[in-house]
């Protein structure tokens, strides 16, 4: 279709991007508030002696950073609804009840990725919150994505046609900022143990 690229056109698509995935980018940041107690793995060992998952992916984190990020994601369709941009029948995210549904399964697919990126550290032999780069900032969107898949066609029309995909390429990077910095900020506020 005739959309003029431009800086200016690619840099409010990467926003609207942002916020079209912001709940797959928030559930990381709403666990540590909710985590603790029962690990999802039930502190079961592999037969190597490893842990599954490990002491840092929760039922309370799973849950709770599932419905907080969905619940952000959620509000925001409500004041773009009462902002009079786009409303809850037709949005970003679809008409009612798609969005709901979407947001959500985006929220809890990031966490799912969240525990698949633990998965392949425990059995790299790496222990709870021991830093691995890439994995700890990208393994989220990889759930999302996944999640995201029987989505279609929503995911290609409003992510990937029109041009749309550039803002789809730029942000992985955003993402990676983003999560460092809020972990850091999850570091010094004493909700993380580690500052990644
Ligand atoms: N958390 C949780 N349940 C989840 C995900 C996260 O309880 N499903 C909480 C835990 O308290 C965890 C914190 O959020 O310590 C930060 O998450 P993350 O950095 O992903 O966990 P780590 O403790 O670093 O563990 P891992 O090495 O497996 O990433
Ligand atoms: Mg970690």
């Amino acid at each position: 279709m005739g959309t003029e690229l431009s800086l200016g056109w690619v840099l409010l698509d990467l926003l609207r991007t942002i916020v079209i995935l912001l709940p797959a980018m928030t559930a990381n940041t709403f666990a540590p508030f909710a985590g603790g107690g029962l690990p999802v793995d039930m502190g079961r060992t592999r037969p190597d002696g490893r842990r599954y998952l490990g002491d840092g992916k929760t039922w309370r984190g799973l849950i709770g950073g599932s419905l907080g990020s969905a619940a952000l994601g959620m509000t925001i369709l409500l004041v773009m609804h009462f902002a009079g941009i786009g409303s809850v029948h037709d949005s970003f995210w679809g008409s009612f009840p798609h969005n709901i549904v979407l947001i959500t399964v985006m929220a809890f697919g990031s966490l799912v990725g969240d525990m698949i990126g633990s998965f392949v550290k425990r059995a790299l032999d790496r222990p709870r919150g021991m830093r691995t780069p890439f994995l700890d900032q990208w393994d989220y969107l990889l759930g999302a994505a996944l999640f995201i898949l029987p989505f279609y066609p929503w995911w290609y029309r409003t992510l990937i046609a029109d041009h749309h995909w550039i803002s789809l390429l730029i942000f992985p990077v955003v993402a990676y900022l983003a999560h460092v910095i809020a972990n850091r900020i999850g570091y010094w506020i004493g909700v993380k143990k580690e500052p990644w």
